[in-house]
């Protein structure tokens, strides 16, 4: 049999597949540090030995030790063996320890916790239908995909991907109508009516807990511009002047149809505004290392989403530009443009 010229070596196979156990094991541990406290704990930045850590953490010093060397391990605390004590430098309190940082990943972690949890349902659908509702899933996939986008709606959406719409924000800051579909936990919706308070926004999901947990956040943060229903996104009825899609197409089994749905559900000069999670442009470029955790969540959350329902496009969150483009021309809509991009996301505007 012969091997492709590009095939790994041995060494290649044996390193690659112990840095991803390496990576399993520390994602787990971080989990562990994010639910224990241990980041919050030392994001000043001063030393601590483990003592001072379990103290300030309340959790027992021996495993508190074996984490801080699990993590020194990963290069992710310093240690200093003159005085046995830890250090969470500054880098990586913005990614692990504050949840209002632009870098914020600890709490999207989760929903790798998720994955496994759900790993021997997801390989019962593979060997039948496909099909994995969402609602099926562990709730820890919920928050953790709650806490994998926010930051980009803390950050992004408002300040960068919203004014490169061929309207900017003017219609938003005057006052329109706006569908939030797929909205989840809904912290996009609650984004855009913070930011908008001329302006009306419902949140749809066919996911009753997220939706009521959408309520709760809204109701704590006093906004009276959003509202949330529990409605399949081709049951929408409007008028609206903008309808949203925030990674939540392709996990729909009749993308196509949804598409051709909200275009009629908009109102003259409305348009649709359609963000999904960054892929490269063709299938060889796109496998590479920063990929896989999105192929993996495909594979195991929006795949099997998708199959589960009405259309089974089973489109997977992966299939880039050309494959966004694809369900908006099938829905009788060419004018599709990318207007922005970050590492994680694309952001395309369609216009009929
Ligand atoms: C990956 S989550 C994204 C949630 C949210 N937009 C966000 O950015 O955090 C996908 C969401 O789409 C919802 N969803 C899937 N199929 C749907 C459908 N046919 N109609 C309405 N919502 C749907 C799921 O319930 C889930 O909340």
């Amino acid at each position: 049999m012969s091997e492709p010229h590009d095939a790994p070596s041995l060494k290649d196979v044996l390193l690659g597949v112990a840095d991803a156990f390496a990576g399993a094991s520390t994602v787990a541990c971080i989990i562990a540090g994010h639910r224990a406290g241990f980041y919050s704990a030392m994001a000043h930045g001063n030393p601590m030995t483990s003592g001072e850590l379990a103290n300030a953490a309340a959790t027992n010093e021996r495993m508190t030790r074996e984490w801080l060397d699990q993590q020194a391990a990963a290069q992710l605390i310093t240690y200093d063996e003159s005085t046995y004590s830890y250090v969470l430098p500054g880098a990586v309190a913005a990614v692990l320890a504050d949840p209002g940082s632009p870098f914020w990943l600890a709490g999207g972690l989760v929903a790798v916790q998720a994955l496994f949890l759900d790993l021997d349902r997801g390989i019962e659908a593979m060997k039948s239908d496909g099909a994995f509702g969402w609602g099926e899933h562990h709730p820890y996939l919920f928050e953790g995909t709650q806490e994998i986008f926010r930051p980009a709606y803390d950050h992004q959406l408002v300040q960068h991907w919203l004014p490169q719409r061929s309207q900017g924000t003017a219609d938003l800051e005057a006052g329109i109508t706006v569908a939030d579909m797929g909205c989840g936990t809904g912290y996009s919706t609650l984004t855009l009516a913070r930011a908008f308070p001329n302006s009306t926004f419902i949140g749809f999901d066919l996911h009753q807990p997220s939706i009521d947990q959408a309520r709760q956040h809204a109701a704590e943060a006093g906004l009276t511009n959003v509202s949330f229903e529990l409605t399949a996104a081709d049951a929408i009825s409007g008028p609206f002047d903008l309808i949203c899609f925030f990674d939540c197409l392709h996990d729909m089994g009749d993308p196509v149809g949804i598409a051709r749905h909200a275009i009629n559900q908009l109102s003259t000069d409305g348009s649709i505004i359609v963000v999904e999670p960054f892929a490269m442009p063709t299938r060889t470029e796109n496998h590479y290392l920063r990929a896989t955790p999105r192929y993996a969540m495909s594979l195991f959350c929006c795949v099997p989403c998708s199959l589960s329902q009405p259309g089974a496009r089973g489109m997977g969150n992966q299939a880039g530009e050309s494959g966004m483009r694809a369900v908006f021309a099938e829905a009788g809509l060419d004018n599709f443009t990318r207007i922005a991009e970050t590492p994680n996301h694309i952001v395309y505007e369609a216009q009929p």
